[in-house]
């Protein structure tokens, strides 16, 4: 097999993140604390995982790093842009998901990450008021300026390389619309032409990112780079997207409990999820419009592995919905229920629940970590487009939906995919063994 060239991982990479609220500076915290040997990257695959290439007689099982260049944490720089100027250690003591004693030692560091002005429209996010914004005339001016932020972050700190990371909050859905996001071209007119209702703030980011030579990362629901035009982009530029939506709590326990029900060959009568949650990421999604974006994506994940055309008898018609309530009492600490209505022998009805008491940004924060680290990766690889290996850590993996692709949501399937991408990055070949 032709061996991939992959460029080592020399140098700084500069990870901008938009948005400096609890799951970023989660994040940053973590990795300023463990670089410090003050705390472990408890759940990141690229930290952890040890996985086995070659077979038979010739098999190793080694980490991540071990099989292809990963960037150090300790050349990581962060910077950030968000709608209010908190820095980040502010943000991290504000939103309450870690503990002063797990901040204050890198409190130093957080200082320094003061957040740019956000490309924002209020129409986007009606319960955000902060004023760190740009005073932008069109969404192609935000692009103008989102490209001059990077560059000018990229020079000041030295980095050699820069990924753009999405961690701000739900946009409102914002639905495909052929004549706009089907191809680059309609895009960039409309961009000039500021059509607001077709442009998300966060397309300005995406197109700023890629064509600055950044990959760019979507870790909400948002659309974004879930159009025809971004994939052309992508392409055009040689720079690899992934999205959407970090796979953190109840559809990770979806996406893998479904597999123990089709691979039982049980029915499936209905899937009741429920959540609380008070963050402000939970603040934004009462919002109907916000959470209309939040549902499609969580919707989605069902269907691709329990399918009714391939097993009519079991899983036809079942009911499946999404609720996500906004409590402030539980703040980042996030409860999910889920009621499943299962069917067995001769139709016989069973009932599981699960209850999740999780923390979301801790669960958010080693996904961050590693989507950053991979599609950086990726882009050292010469990979570019969509980056299906890194579905494993989305909850609604990016498909080419004009061509009818199915998404793979079974997060068995997914780990094999993200193995199997290490593997022929390293050099190995793609297998599909279990182990
Ligand atoms: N934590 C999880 O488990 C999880 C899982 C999946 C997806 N997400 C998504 O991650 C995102 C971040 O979650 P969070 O809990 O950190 O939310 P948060 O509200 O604490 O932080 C989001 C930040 O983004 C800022 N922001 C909004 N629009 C912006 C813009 N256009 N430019 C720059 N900044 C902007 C806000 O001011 C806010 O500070 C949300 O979209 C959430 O849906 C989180």
């Amino acid at each position: 097999m032709n061996q991939i060239e992959v460029k080592k991982a020399e140098g700084k990479l500069g990870v901008l993140v938009v948005g400096l609220g609890a799951v970023s500076s989660t994040f940053m915290t973590g990795v300023l604390m463990t670089r410090k040997g003050l705390a472990k990257p408890v759940g990141s695959m690229t930290q952890y995982d040890v996985m086995r290439v070659g077979e038979g007689a010739d098999k190793k099982y080694l980490k991540y790093n071990q099989i292809v260049p990963i960037t150090d944490l300790n050349d990581i720089v962060f910077g950030a842009w968000d709608v209010y100027p908190a820095n980040a250690f502010e943000s991290a003591m504000n939103a309450e998901v870690l503990k002063e004693k797990d901040i204050l030692p890198v409190k130093d560091e957080l200082e320094k990450i003061k957040p740019m002005k956000a490309a924002f429209d209020h129409n986007y996010a009606k319960r955000l008021d902060g004023d760190n914004v740009k005073d932008c005339k069109t969404r192609w001016d935000m692009v103008q300026e989102l490209k001059k932020d990077i560059r000018d972050f990229k020079e000041a700190n030295g980095c050699a390389r820069i990924v753009v990371l999405w961690a701000a909050s739900t946009e409102v859905y914002v639905p495909v619309n052929e004549k706009v996001h089907y191809k680059l071209a309609d895009l960039e007119a409309a961009m000039k032409a500021d059509d607001r209702e077709n442009i998300a703030p966060s397309m300005c980011y995406a197109y700023a990112a890629l064509t600055e030579g950044a990959p760019f990362i979507m870790g909400a629901p948002n659309t974004t780079v879930d159009i025809p035009a971004m994939w052309e982009l992508a392409e055009k530029t040689k720079m690899p997207i992934a999205g959407k939506d970090f796979k953190t709590g109840q559809t990770l326990v979806k996406s893998g409990f479904a597999p123990i029900i089709g691979v039982r060959c049980l029915g499936l009568a209905g899937w009741f999820s429920t959540n609380i949650l008070g963050n402000r990421d939970g603040l934004v999604l009462d919002e109907p419009a916000n959470f209309r974006t939040k549902e499609v994506s969580k919707l989605s994940t069902l269907e691709s592995i329990l399918v009714a055309e391939k097993q009519p008898d079991l899983y036809t018609d079942y009911y499946h919905k999404v609720r996500i309530n906004y409590y402030p009492p539980r703040n980042d600490n996030k409860e999910g229920w889920d009621n499943i209505d299962i069917f067995g022998w001769m139709g016989y009805p069973m009932q599981i629940k699960i209850n999740f008491l999780c923390r979301d940004s801790i669960l958010a924060a080693p996904l961050c970590l590693d989507l950053v680290l991979l599609s950086d990766l990726a882009a050292r690889c010469g990979r570019y487009g969509i980056q299906s290996f890194l579905s494993f850590f989305l909850k609604s993996p990016m498909h080419d939906y004009t061509k009818n692709e199915i998404p793979v949501n079974n997060l068995f399937e997914q780990y094999v995919m993200l193995k199997n991408a290490i593997r022929e990055m390293g050099g190995y070949k793609a297998d599909q063994l279990i182990d």
